[in-house]
C-alpha cells in the first residue's frame, strides 16, 4: 500500500494534509471492514502500531520547517484519535456480536419434549419386604438375616423336621452337597438367632428361599419368605395374636380381622394358620360366591405360627439354663410374593421374576 511519499518536504503542505487524510479515511474503511478481532488488530496495528502508517508520518514530519509543523502534526494526531475512536467502537462492537452469537449457539429450546429418564426403583418384592419389617420394627423386633445356603441340621433338624419327615425328599429341596441345602424356609433363622444370642429375642428375618416345584402361577421354585420370633419369660398365644393382628391391620387396614386354625408345623406347639378377612367382606355389593380370591370362605390364608416347640429351645441350649424361667416363644412366617399378590391383585407369581419393566414399572 503506497499511503506514503517519502520525499514530502517537496511536496506543499496541502497535499500533506490530503495525504494525511486519504490515509486516515483508508484506516476508517478497513476498521468498518474488520470482521474479527484478530483482523481489528492487525489493522491497529499497521496504522498505530510503533512501525506503523502514523508513526512513520510523525517521524517524517521533524523534517519540516517549525512554521509547517504543528498544522501537520495537528491533522496526523487529530486523524490518530479518530482511528482509536473508530477501533474502540469496533472492538466493542465486535465483542458485543460475538458475545450474541455464544448465547445464540448455547440456546437451549425449553420447549422440546425432554429425553425420558429410566429412574431405577426397588422390586414390588423388596418394597413388601420393607413394608412388613416397618411395621414390626414399629414393634420393637430387630432384623436378622440369614444365608441362603444352610446346613441341613439347620434346615430340617433343629427345626425338629425329622429324617423321615416328607418335606425332606429330595423333590422338595435343592441339595448343593450331601448336607447342604439351599434354605427351603426362613424359619432357619430361628435357630441361628436362638445359637447367637440368649433371650430376650424379638426378631424378623426376611430373603429368598428355594423349593423344588413346578412353577404355575401360584408356584415357583424361587420365592420369598418373612420369619418372626419372639422368645421371651412367659410368651403366650394372646401376644402371638395380638402381634399379628396388629401387623393385618396394619397392612391391609384396619377393617381386617384375623383368625386362627389350627394347624402341623414340627418346629411349634400348637401350631396355627392364619386366615385375614377377605377384602370382599369389606365391600356389601359384592355378593359372597363371587370373589375370586377367597372364592366365598370369606377368609384367606396368609401365614404359619405357633408356640416355639421345646425341643428347638433343647437344641439351641435355652431349656438347660432356664427350666425354671418359663421361657416361651412364638414364631411365625409368611410368603412375600403370595402377600403382595393380595394387595396388588396380581395373578401370576411367575411375574415376579421375569424382569419384565411393564410389570415392574407399575409398582
Ligand atoms: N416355615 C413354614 C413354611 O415354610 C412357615 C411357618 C409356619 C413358619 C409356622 C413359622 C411357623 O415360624 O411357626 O411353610
Amino acid at each position: 500500500m503506497h499511503l506514503w511519499v517519502r520525499n514530502l518536504k517537496s511536496e506543499p503542505i496541502s497535499s500533506i494534509l490530503e495525504k494525511i487524510k486519504t490515509v486516515g479515511q483508508q484506516a476508517l474503511e478497513q476498521i468498518q471492514t474488520a470482521c474479527t478481532l484478530e483482523g481489528l488488530d492487525q489493522v491497529r496495528i499497521f496504522f498505530l502500531g510503533k512501525k506503523g502508517v502514523f508513526s512513520l508520518i510523525l517521524r517524517e514530519l521533524e523534517n519540516f520547517s517549525s512554521i509547517d509543523r504543528p498544522q501537520l502534526g495537528q491533522s496526523a494526531n487529530l486523524w490518530k484519535r479518530k482511528i482509536q475512536q473508530a477501533l474502540l467502537e469496533k472492538k466493542e462492537e465486535l465483542q458485543e456480536f460475538l458475545f450474541q452469537q455464544a448465547i445464540e449457539n448455547e440456546k437451549v429450546d425449553i420447549t422440546l419434549p425432554s429425553k425420558f429418564q429410566h429412574q431405577g426403583k426397588e422390586h414390588l418384592i423388596t418394597q413388601t419386604i420393607h413394608r412388613i419389617i416397618e411395621i414390626f420394627f414399629s414393634l420393637g423386633f430387630d432384623v436378622a438375616s440369614g444365608p441362603e445356603v444352610e446346613t441341613e441340621y439347620l434346615n430340617f433338624e433343629a427345626l425338629n423336621i425329622s429324617q423321615d419327615h416328607p418335606a425332606r425328599e429330595m423333590q422338595d429341596s435343592f441339595f448343593l452337597t450331601k448336607n447342604v441345602v439351599l434354605r427351603t424356609q426362613t424359619s432357619c433363622a430361628q435357630i441361628r438367632a436362638m445359637q447367637q444370642q440368649s433371650w430376650p429375642i424379638r426378631i424378623v428375618c426376611a430373603g429368598a428361599v428355594y423349593r423344588r416345584d413346578d412353577e404355575d402361577p401360584t408356584h415357583s421354585s424361587l420365592f420369598h419368605q418373612l420369619e418372626g420370633l419372639w422368645v421371651d419369660q412367659n410368651i403366650q398365644m394372646s401376644d402371638l395374636k395380638g402381634v399379628l393382628e396388629f401387623w393385618a391391620k396394619r397392612m391391609f387396614g384396619n377393617q381386617v380381622r384375623i383368625r386362627f386354625r389350627p394347624s402341623y408345623f414340627p418346629f411349634v406347639e400348637p401350631g396355627a394358620e392364619v386366615d385375614i378377612s377377605c377384602f370382599c367382606q369389606l365391600y356389601a355389593n359384592q355378593s359372597k360366591g363371587e370373589c375370586r380370591i377367597c372364592k366365598g370362605s370369606q377368609w384367606i390364608e396368609v401365614l404359619g405360627a405357633g408356640m416355639v416347640h421345646p425341643e428347638l429351645f433343647k437344641r439351641v441350649g435355652y431349656l438347660k439354663e432356664n427350666h425354671d424361667q418359663n421361657i416361651r416363644g412364638f414364631a411365625f412366617g409368611m410368603g412375600i410374593e403370595r402377600l403382595a399378590m393380595l394387595l396388588y391383585q396380581i395373578p401370576d407369581i411367575r411375574y415376579f421374576f421375569q424382569g419384565d419393566l411393564r410389570f415392574l414399572s407399575q409398582f
